[in-house]
Parts: C-alpha cells; structure tokens; sequence
C-alpha cells in the first residue's frame, strides 16, 4: 500500500510547472492506431498514461518513449481486441475502441464499467458508432463492433459527452463523407485531439464549439504533436497554494482553460496575476465562502469539486457545492470530515460550513480528484496527516509530491503493509 505522510502547516511558495494534459493525451495516443508514426512530446508520466502505451503494446503497435516524449509507430498493429483485465483498469481506454473501428472496421471490448464516482455509461458512445452504420453487439458481457463501411452522417448528443465526442470523432475520422456532431462536448481536450488528427491529414472543423465537422479521408500521416497543458492540474496547484496562504507562480498553463476556476479563487480572496502562459497566485488572509455548480465546459470543471470542497472546508463563512455531472462524487467530504471539517450531502448538493483549521490524522483517497483534495487537507492542517490508497492520485497528477515538496511543502511517499 502507498500511502503520503503530510506535515501540515508550510506555506506553499515559488514557481512549479504543470504538466501535460491526462485528458487530452489518452484519446491523442489512441489517435496514435491511425497513422504509420505519431510523435508526442508533454505526455505526462502518470499510470493511465503508462496504462494507455502499454494497451497499445498488447495491440502491436511499437510505442517507445523517453520520459515525455512517446512516439507510436502502427504499421504491424494486428489486434483489434482490449484486453479485458486493462479494460477494467483503465475504463477510460474505451476511447480505444473508435480508433480500432477506423483501423480494422471492427473492434472488440468488455464494459468498461463504473468507477467510485459514477456508472459510467457508453451509451452515447454506441448510438454514435451505430449511426455510422457500425453494428454493435454485445455477447457474454462483451461489445463487438463491425463494419463493411463507416458512413459519414449526422449524429446528435443527448448530452456533451467528452469521451463520447472523442470516440465518434476517432470512428469518423476516416469514414466516407461528412459527419457533424450536434451537442458536441466543448472542452480543450477535443481542440487537443482536433489538432492532433489535423495534423495527421485528418480535416475536422469545429472543436471548441457545440458543432463539430469531420470530412472522412482515405489515408493519415506521420505526424508530430505537443500535449496541451493539464487544466485541472493547474487547478489543483492553485487551490492548493490558496489553502496554505502561499504565493506561488505556475508556468505552462493555459489561463484561458480555467476561467470560472480563477473567477471563483478571485472570489474568495485569492489575489491572481496572469502573464500569458504563467499565472501567478497569492493569498495574505482567511479566504471567504462561495457557492459553486459544476457544469460541462466551459462551465465550473466537474474534475475540480472536490478540490474546491477541500478549500472551502477553512473558508470563512457557509459554503454550497452542487455537483451536476456524476452522481457520487462527495465521497471525500466523509474524510475531510475526521480532519475536523464541517459538511452535509443533501442529493446532489453539499452545504461546508467553514472551520478554522484541520487536524491531520489517517485518511483514504477513494478515487484521483478526491485524493489530491486529501493532500490539499494535509498541506493546511495542524500536526500530521496521512493519506493512504495513493495509487488513485498517481494517476493522474505527474510528479505531484516533488512539485509540492519543491514549493516548502514536506510530503514523504511510504510503502507499508502487503
Ligand atoms: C471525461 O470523462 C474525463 N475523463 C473526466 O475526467 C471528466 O470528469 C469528464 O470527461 C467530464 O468533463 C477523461 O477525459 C479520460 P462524459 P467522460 O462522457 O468522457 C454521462 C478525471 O478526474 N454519460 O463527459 O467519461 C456520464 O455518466 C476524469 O480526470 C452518459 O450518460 O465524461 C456523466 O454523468 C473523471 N452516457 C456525464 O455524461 C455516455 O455514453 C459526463 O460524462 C457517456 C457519458
């Protein structure tokens, strides 16, 4: 078991990095099956990450990589099958399956199934592939997609679902004729992945806005591509200087990514600098409550809640939460709560009443975004903290105790039990 030992109590302060976007890299390396040679650089060295290449592996394709550059070369890619055991571990490699459709005109995956904070569901992304006249069935708990062609055509989102968007937008990339996607998910990591096929020969249009082009071509190309940098990363850095009264400067940011996050640490008293890539952060007094709606983007960022839950725990004043993306994403707040914090769930809803300070004493990260709010407790809290299941938030925040340990925090890695 991993586990962080945190001593609470040490301003944060300097200058650290953010790095490379999770989010944006994983359907960028599935993009990776479609072209003979696909360089990346700033692919962050995270477990999901590590997870993705080494599908790409079992699938054939010769990935190699030096820390964050990876370059994937698929000519002798023979499989188009997810093994099942990496399926059930990275639920996000479902954004495999468009990528091999394109590839193979057939792809074969057992559900990827629900995580800590929700269900899941791909069912958006299967009506997606059916409109483009993939046949999609599920047998003994798997889900075989074929085709004799992919048709381009127009596809409607009951919802903006980002891995559904990426997934048609892999499976359409070389179909024939146009395909629109209506309702298409908004977020930076789809401008990412656009940018990415695009560079490959691909000719999508309209990433970023709800309306997204693809005209299918015959063939893709080598290509080289920089992953953008990890907003909620960014996010997290600064929330967690902002609870320790830091002052700190982030470089390799996109501030245009995080908006509503900026206008809400504004809100409650942070004082904000932005200097084009580098924003800057600083905190001289008790920070004051504030309500916050998670939304799809550009709205408040879902992956973010729990971060914020965490630094409104010592705000001054009644806070209020409403998480309007997945179903179970308060788990933290129990554990926050045996470090002294004040907060009730009502459905979908989280009122925190703001303390003064927390104590450190054992706690468990139940998934990524909850256990990076578990170290942002820890930085600020009286005494020690420890914080175990660790295994969550490594990935997906690359070289996170460094970075910390880099700014005056005093955060030491321990392994214990079997
Ligand atoms: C992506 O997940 C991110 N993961 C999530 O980040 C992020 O929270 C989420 O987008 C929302 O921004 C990756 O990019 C790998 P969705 P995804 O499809 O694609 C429902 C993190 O911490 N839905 O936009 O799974 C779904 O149940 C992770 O980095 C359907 O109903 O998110 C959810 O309520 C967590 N049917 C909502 O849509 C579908 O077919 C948003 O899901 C698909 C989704």
């Amino acid at each position: 078991m991993l586990s962080y030992i945190i001593e609470g109590g040490h301003k944060l302060e300097g200058k650290t990095y953010v790095s490379g976007s999770k989010n944006a890299s994983l359907p960028i390396l599935a993009a990776g099956i479609l072209g003979p040679k696909l360089t990346l650089y700033n692919v962050p060295q995270i477990y999901d990450t590590e997870k993705t290449i080494q599908i790409l592996n079992l699938l054939g394709c010769k990935v190699k990589k030096n820390k964050g550059k990876v370059v994937i070369e698929s000519n002798n890619i023979k499989e188009f099958k997810i093994p099942d055991k990496l399926m059930r571990e990275l639920r996000s490699s479902v954004v495999l399956a468009g990528a091999l459709i394109t590839r193979f005109k057939k792809a074969v995956f057992s559900y990827p199934g629900g995580c800590d904070i929700g269900v899941r569901p791909i069912d958006l992304h299967l009506k997606g592939f059916e409109k483009l006249g993939i046949i999609v069935k599920e047998e003994e708990g798997y889900i075989k997609c074929s085709a004799d062609k992919i048709i381009g055509t127009d596809i409607n989102l009951d919802f903006p679902s980002v891995g559904a968007t990426e997934n048609i937008m892999l499976a359409a990339v070389m179909a024939e004729g146009e395909t629109t996607i209506n309702n298409a998910a908004l977020e930076p990591e789809i401008v990412d992945l656009q940018k990415a096929l695009n560079k490959m020969g691909a000719k999508i249009k309209g990433a970023g806005t709800s309306i997204i082009s693809i005209r299918g071509v015959k063939k893709l190309k080598d290509a080289g591509h920089n992953i953008m940098p990890d907003r909620i990363e960014a996010g997290t850095l600064l929330a967690m200087t902002a609870i320790t009264c830091g002052n700190v400067e982030l470089t390799n940011t996109c501030p245009e990514h995080i908006i509503p996050v900026i206008h809400k640490l504004e809100e409650m008293g942070c004082k904000i600098d932005i200097e084009k890539d580098i924003i800057k952060l600083s905190v001289n007094k008790r920070l004051k409550a504030t309500d916050i709606k998670t939304m799809p983007y550009p709205g408040f960022p879902t992956d973010l809640q729990s971060v914020f839950g965490g630094l409104l725990t010592t705000a001054k004043g009644t806070s209020m939460i409403v998480e309007n993306i997945f179903e179970n994403r308060f788990k933290y707040l129990s554990e926050l709560k045996r470090m002294g914090a004040k907060n009730t769930i009502e459905g979908k809803m989280a009122i925190i009443k703001g303390v003064k300070k927390l104590s450190g004493t054992e706690v468990d990260a139940t998934d990524l975004r909850g256990g990076a709010t578990l170290i942002l407790a820890g930085l600020a809290a009286r005494g020690k903290t420890k914080v175990n299941n660790i295994e969550y938030i490594l990935r997906g925040y690359e070289n996170i105790d460094n970075k910390l340990n880099s700014l005056g925090a005093k955060i030491k890695q321990i392994q214990w039990g079997n």
